[in-house]
């Protein structure tokens, strides 16, 4: 669906991409993950042509293989959505307005705009508070509109950066049911996200970046099997905690006499993303 080949990015002295290369399959829902300034964004903006790299170059890929253009490209940015990572809405526009203006901006005839606006409001739950000045919404109502926003013109591939960061869990829960229905229809979603528990729900693959490279891609479960660690028993005693690293977490526990009155508690913690991004970033801080 998208090809990044060999993309890199310099702002003076930082390299914020570097030499970054991804095949995006078509139909697949893509979790892009990262620390704060690995290159996500600036990844993204160079997928939807936002802005042109230094070197590579972002390829868009049709059903049968052959290539539709570059990302820079007028045909191929029509074929692309962007829900950018701060919202990018018109405060004094109501969301009806917003959308139907977005609209205007992507050539849609007339005719079509209001109906569009009308599905996509329903889609994303603002159908009530549509006419409602978006300088009034809440934060989980404009990255839901900022979200509708990136779909008005049917896009086959949606890029959608940090789309939950801010919201509560009620809007979490309804971005997560457009990404499902996204999914379903056949449209590509890249994601971006510092949630593991979200790219695990919701990503078919991911790609784990830092300092503007790939370090690994595949699924959640070949990541965590290539990159994830041993599972860790922990027996809580009566003179603390004992940690066993192992393959085998249920066999540790079957040797743990679990009637001791020294025994107070037992935790199996399987490796999961997290365990796969710490171990592949490291665990300092990035400021
Ligand atoms: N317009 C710019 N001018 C200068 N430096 C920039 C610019 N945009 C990004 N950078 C730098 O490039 C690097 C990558 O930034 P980017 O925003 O792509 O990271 P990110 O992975 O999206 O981070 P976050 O998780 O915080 O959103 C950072 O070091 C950032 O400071
Ligand atoms: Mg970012």
């Amino acid at each position: 669906m998208l090809s990044l080949r060999g993309i890199v990015k310099r702002y003076g002295k930082v390299t914020a991409v570097d030499g970054l290369s991804l095949e995006l399959r078509r139909g697949e829902v893509f979790g892009l993950l990262g620390p704060n300034g690995a290159g996500k964004t600036t990844t993204l903006s160079i997928a939807v042509g936002l802005i042109g790299p230094d070197a590579g170059e972002a390829v868009l890929i049709a059903a049968d293989g052959s290539e539709i253009g570059r990302a820079t490209e007028a045909k191929v940015r029509a074929r692309i959505g962007v829900c950018p990572q701060g919202d990018a809405l018109y405060e004094n526009l109501t969301a009806r307005e917003n959308l139907v203006f977005f609209a205007t901006v992507h050539g849609m005839p007339k005719a079509e705009r209001r109906a569009r606006a009308d599905e996509l409001l329903e889609m994303v739950g603002l159908h009530e508070r549509a006419d409602h000045k978006v300088g009034g919404y809440s934060g989980g109502m404009r990255r839901r509109l900022n979200l509708a926003a990136s779909l008005v013109h049917r896009p086959e591939l949606v890029l959608l950066d940090e789309p939950t960061a801010g919201v509560d869990p009620h809007s979490r829960s309804a971005i997560y049911q457009i990404v499902d229905e996204l999914r379903v229809g056949g449209t590509t979603v890249v994601y971006t996200t510092h949630s593991m528990d979200e790219a695990q729900r919701l990503c078919d693959r991911v790609a784990i970046i830092d300092h503007g490279r790939v370090l690994a891609v595949d699924t959640v479960d070949g990541l965590i099997d290539r990159h994830g660690g041993h599972a860790v028993v922990t027996v809580t005693r009566s003179d603390g905690d004992v940690r066993t690293e192992t393959e085998q977490p249920l066999a540790v526990l079957a040797g743990v006499d679990l009637q001791s009155p020294d025994v107070l508690g037992v935790r199996i913690d399987r490796p999961d993303l997290e365990s796969v991004f710490l171990s592949l970033t490291g665990r300092s801080l990035r400021d």
